[in-house]
């Protein structure tokens, strides 16, 4: 079983979710933990179980993940050709943590709710237990002006901002403070 290690996974196409998750990775080695950051790629493959964090975020697209982001999840399903195991045991040591960036102009928090919860269902239909979900509100230049000014979070042309990644951080600390004694984190400087 891996100890003290994390991978952060996002994918980005104006760089909101690039902050974010480089504030987790950043946030993840301040603390003490051998963490590596990689953008997906569609063809991508990944073994979760060498790392016993995973973060795992993407901007939300039509209320769910954009495309390569769901061609990557199909093909790292790990139990593609394997046996399905019924109730999907826990896997000791290792849990996962979906974030996303998301406009919310329209129903706010609501929009970032479905893509979230598909991200914890795959990895909970794995095996892999999901311990939070991070969502942060982004700009979103391909729309109209006033769902940037007007929405439910009203001006966001700025965001994520630095308010924003602090709060991100603080949301990892307290991941890693509430499950440093049920996860091989490694010594960490919390
Ligand atoms: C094609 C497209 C669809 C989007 N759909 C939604 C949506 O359904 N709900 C939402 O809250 N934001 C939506 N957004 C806004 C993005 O989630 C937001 O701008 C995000 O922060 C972009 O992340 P990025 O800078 O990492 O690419 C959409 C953006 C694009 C480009």
């Amino acid at each position: 079983m891996p100890e003290g290690k994390a991978i952060v996974l996002f994918w980005t196409k104006n760089g909101n979710t690039e902050k974010v998750a480089r504030r987790i990775h950043n946030t993840l080695q301040k603390a003490g933990m051998q963490a590596s950051i990689s953008l997906i790629q569609k063809d991508d493959e990944i073994a979760y179980l060498d790392y016993n964090l995973i973060f795992l975020g993407a901007p939300v697209y039509n209320n769910l993940s954009p495309v390569p982001v769901l061609s990557f999840l199909r093909k790292n399903r790990r139990r593609d050709g394997v046996e399905i195991l019924a109730s999907a045991p826990e896997i000791p040591g290792v849990a996962a943590v979906p974030f996303c960036t998301f406009g919310g102009g329209h129903t706010g928090y609501n929009e970032a709710i479905p893509m979230l919860k598909h991200i914890g269902q795959y990895f909970e239909h794995e095996g892999i237990r999901v311990v939070d979900y991070i969502a942060s509100v982004g700009f979103f230049p391909e729309a109209d002006e006033s769902y940037n000014t007007k929405g439910r979070f009203g001006d966001i042309r700025q965001r994520p901002d630095e308010h924003d990644l602090m709060e991100v951080e603080g949301r990892v600390r307290g991941i890693l403070r509430r499950l440093h004694r049920v996860l091989p984190l490694g010594n960490l400087n919390l």
